[in-house]
């Protein structure tokens, strides 16, 4: 079974209440009515209930038993405006300037998970990253013991003899455009922890990536690498983790055993960290194009969970994510 399909599985046992803020996109739409036909989440289109019907009807799909809410004409905007006051006054927000920002979905959305009106948001197919980021960040937070938010890419590739049976973890390549060794290692426990509650890997297999092997290069940038890793172990000493090391040392056995011998990880990684966002936003769609992967994105380290979307998706991309966001929200 994919990596996706094992998800999905997961996802019907535990159906969950899932925000879709681009209510009346017809992408999202569809994919409400497929998510919620398959027992994947129990979705709430966010706009005006008028305009979302008339985009299902024209897509030819059945929402008649998907929650709409629109943001304009809601009871409870009114408290979710004083709620964002009170979390963000020490920011400037006023209350007034709170009632604008909930009157956007997307805010208005956030604000749900929040306060529990909905167990995990889903947008990103008009928003783009930093539109839809900045929101989650300032208000959802990180989960407690956690320094930062970053992403996972689940690369579900063709060589099944990589990683674990052909799935290996990117971290990040969405979020951080330069993480501090801190960081780096906050990203590593994250991504071992997506690997662990989201796919189901037993015993991730984390390797923190350069150019270097084990010393074979002298670089500051290589220093850091290992900073992260000597950080990463502290936070979590049940790991297994290793780094600094070269990407062909992470993944191939015989290159592994020659160039990082007796490394808990080394030859046989599948969660693997890049050490800026550049390397890993250039690494993922490698593997994706040239490798032929198939790759999912996921958030990870905010309190409640929130995905992005491209805004080239499809249809059979937001019901995934749905998936996955329910998975991690359960
Ligand atoms: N983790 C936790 N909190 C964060 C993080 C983070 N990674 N980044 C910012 N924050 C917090 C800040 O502390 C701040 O909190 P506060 O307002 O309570 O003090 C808040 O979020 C906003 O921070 P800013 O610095 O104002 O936000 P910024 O404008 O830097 O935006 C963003 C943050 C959007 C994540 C930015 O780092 C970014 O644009 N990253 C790259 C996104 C991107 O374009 N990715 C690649 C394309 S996507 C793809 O290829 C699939």
């Amino acid at each position: 079974m994919s990596v996706i399909e094992r998800i999905k599985e997961k996802a019907r046992a535990n159906p969950r209440r899932i925000v879709l803020p681009e209510g009346d996109e017809p992408r999202t739409v569809e994919a409400a009515a497929r998510a919620r036909a398959e027992g994947l989440a129990l979705p709430i289109l966010l706009g005006n209930a008028a305009a979302i019907e008339a985009v299902a009807r024209h897509r030819g799909v059945d929402i008649g038993d998907i929650d709409i809410v629109d943001p304009a004409g809601s009871a409870k905007a009114g408290d979710y405006a004083q709620a964002l006051h009170e979390l963000r006054k020490a920011k400037g927000v006023t209350r007034e300037q709170a009632a604008e920002l909930v009157a956007d979905p997307m805010y208005y959305g956030i604000m749900m998970v929040k306060l529990g009106d909905a167990d995990g948001l889903v947008s990103g197919a008009v928003h783009t990253t930093g539109d839809m980021l900045r929101p989650a960040l300032q208000i959802i937070k990180t989960r407690p013991g956690m320094k930062v938010v970053s992403s996972s890419f689940l690369m579900d590739c063709p060589n099944k003899s990589l990683g674990e049976d052909g799935l290996l973890v990117y971290a990040d390549c969405v979020v951080v455009p330069c993480p501090t060794a801190e960081e780096l290692a906050h990203i590593a426990v994250a991504a071992a922890d997506t690997a662990r509650t989201l796919c189901g890997v037993r015993q991730p297999r984390v390797a923190l990536l350069s150019f270097s092997t084990k010393g074979s290069a002298k670089h500051e940038l290589v220093d850091k690498v290992r900073l992260a890793t000597e950080m990463a172990h502290a936070l979590a000493p049940e790991l297994l983790l290793d780094g600094e090391m070269q990407l062909d040392a992470a993944i191939i056995p015989e290159i592994g055993a020659s160039k990082a011998a007796g490394s808990p990880v080394a030859g046989r990684a599948n969660v693997l960290i890049f050490p800026d966002l550049q390397a890993g936003n250039i690494g993922y769609k490698l593997t994706q194009r040239i490798g032929g992967a198939e790759c999912f994105a996921v958030l990870q380290g905010l309190a409640k969970p929130c995905n992005d979307l491209s805004r080239g998706c499809s249809v059979e991309d937001i019901v995934n994510t749905i998936a996955i966001t329910a998975v991690q929200a359960g």
